[in-house]
């Protein structure tokens, strides 16, 4: 295992089910080269895209990856969140999360997290006509207005027309460069 012993300094990744979630190594390893222990959590279809590299995430992070509730009874086997980062998020997560719909466990412990004070830090990845939606403005407000930083607009997440994704374009580096920040770091 290869994750660190930083033990004041745990973010939470977590993962929706858009393409850049598929490329999430290198997003790992430049966090921990920040100095984080990250723990990486997922939604269930992220972690359906995600079957076969399950373990070698496992053992890049040191930790088991959470993607469904646990069971009454069961521990919380992740350190305490210094701070959170839900990217890359969907359409669908971002709405739950603003609308309080829990069903996912990324979505669950985010809602959450807002009530505990805990820093929150999130990149849609969301096209151009999804964002047209009439839910979608409010969704943005809703969780700003609760404190949550949300990297959508110029110098970070711009969304394309549909079809047109890149998600190695992704801007993954102002997301962390972002989780500094919400630390006060
Ligand atoms: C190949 C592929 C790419 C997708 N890309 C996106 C995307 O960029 N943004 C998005 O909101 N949904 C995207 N979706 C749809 C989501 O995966 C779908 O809404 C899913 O239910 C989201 O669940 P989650 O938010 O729990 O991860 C994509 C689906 C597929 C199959």
């Amino acid at each position: 295992m290869s994750a660190m012993s930083t033990d004041d300094r745990v973010l939470y990744l977590l993962g929706s089910a858009a393409p850049p979630v598929l490329d999430l190594v290198p997003v790992i390893e430049r966090a921990q080269a920040d100095g984080w222990d990250v723990c990486l959590g997922l939604t269930p279809t992220a972690a359906d895209w995600l079957t076969d590299s399950m373990s070698d995430l496992e053992q890049l992070t040191g930790h088991p990856i959470r993607h469904r509730h646990r069971r009454p009874g069961e521990s919380d086997p992740w350190p305490p969140a210094t701070v959170a980062l839900l990217a890359p998020a969907t359409f669908n997560t971002m709405n739950s999360w603003a609308l309080g719909l829990t069903s996912s466990w990324p979505v669950a412990f985010a809602a959450e997290a807002i009530g505990k004070g805990i820093p929150l830090v999130t990149m849609p990845c969301v096209n151009q006509a999804l964002c047209a939606h009439p839910q979608f403005e409010s969704t943005i407000a809703t969780l700003r207005g609760a404190g949550v930083t949300v990297l959508l607009g110029p110098g970070s997440f711009e969304p394309n027309p549909p079809g047109q994704g890149q998600p190695a374009a992704y801007p993954w580096l102002v997301a962390l460069n972002a989780v500094r920040e919400a630390v006060g770091e």
